[in-house]
């Protein structure tokens, strides 16, 4: 049976193509979307979740916004990255339908009580939602079946040189996240970088008709050529933001798809390896607000994650492309 999934996002290009991967995947039911800034606005971001939804057929998700700051600082964004619109060089049509009603943290916490055990928690965007969920529900650690993010790193940032911009977002949120009592699964840029888009995945791309010429292509193209490299936004603390795609990805071989990497996983746990470990979110440092601290050799019932540090990157182009030729066929056939 097909794993039910929750999917707490910010689209951004890679959460679009998380949402894609997740409705093409026979091992994912894609139950819904819950929506959180990051990338862009809130607005933005729940928009966009429905633009991709309506995109490919898949107009039976509902999108549930969230939380539009983080807990305590100024909102940052990844607009130098994702474009102003979030979704990079595609230009979808405007969603016709309109979000859910209710929030987000009501969704997530009435959709996991109503099927304990049962559904995984996948999060491609800052904590601040799942932070808020767990709070007023503690339950909810007991209940998921799985809890996984694209967030964090074992070793260097890209949004700062210590932090990952999901977690250097909201590090309050991520801190609490990670204190919650339950595993986290951190798919963090220690395995997302390995995963690029090369010049061979977009060969492969490209016979999939309008999901690759308008969504997919576009989306990555912008990823590919964004970056002034002297562009960079100011932070709360002094520091400067210099994420873009992504220091370490403006090296000729394509971008990396983070987003779509945790929801592989949930896909095909076997893609990925994973280490015990510890991790605490630093939220004080000068220089280190939002780092992800691992420790990989964690004291006896200290352990409060698995992180990725291993990656089949073809076995994971396979899969991608095999869930994508799938949405690609029904988008060709009429309802
Ligand atoms: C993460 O930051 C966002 O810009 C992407 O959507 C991804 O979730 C990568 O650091
Ligand atoms: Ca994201």
């Amino acid at each position: 049976m097909a794993k039910k999934i929750i999917l707490d996002c910010d689209p951004g290009i890679d959460d679009a193509l998380a949402i894609v991967f997740a409705v093409g995947s026979p091992e994912l039911d894609l139950l819904g979307l819950t929506s959180v800034a990051g990338n862009v606005g809130l607005d933005l971001t729940t928009s966009n979740a429905q633009r991709v939804c309506e995109f490919i057929g898949a107009t039976g998700i509902p999108v549930t916004p969230g939380a539009a700051a983080p807990l305590l600082r100024p909102p940052i964004d990844a607009r130098l990255v994702h474009g102003d619109s979030g979704l990079g060089g595609a230009r979808l049509p405007d969603p016709t339908g309109r979000p859910a009603g209710g929030h987000a943290i009501d969704y997530l916490i009435d959709t996991i009580k109503s099927a304990p055990g049962e559904i995984t928690l996948v999060a491609t965007g800052p904590l601040t939602n799942i932070a808020l969920a767990v709070h007023r529900e503690p339950r909810l650690v007991k209940l998921v079946s799985d809890f996984v993010i694209m967030g964090g790193s074992a070793s260097r940032g890209n949004v700062t040189p210590a932090a990952e911009f999901n977690i250097g977002a909201d590090p309050e949120a991520a801190a609490i996240v990670f204190r919650a009592g339950w595993t986290v699964t951190m798919v963090g840029l220690d395995v997302t970088l390995q995963a690029r888009a090369t010049a061979a995945v977009r060969d492969r791309l490209q016979p999939l008709g309008p999901l690759a010429t308008e969504l997919v292509l576009p989306g990555l193209d912008q990823y590919a050529t964004d970056a002034d490299p002297l562009a960079a936004t100011p932070l709360a603390d002094g520091q400067q933001s210099r994420y873009r795609a992504h220091g370490a990805e403006a090296d000729g071989i394509g971008p990396a798809v983070h987003d779509v990497v945790a929801m592989a996983y949930a896909a095909a746990p076997g893609l990925l390896g994973l280490l015990p470990a510890r991790v605490e979110v630093e939220t004080t440092g000068r220089w280190t607000s939002g780092m992800t601290v691992t420790d990989f050799a964690p004291a006896a019932g200290e352990q409060n994650a698995l992180v990725a540090t291993a990656i089949d990157v073809g076995g994971f182009w396979d899969l991608v492309l095999d869930s994508y030729h799938r949405v690609a066929v029904a988008m060709r056939t009429p309802a």
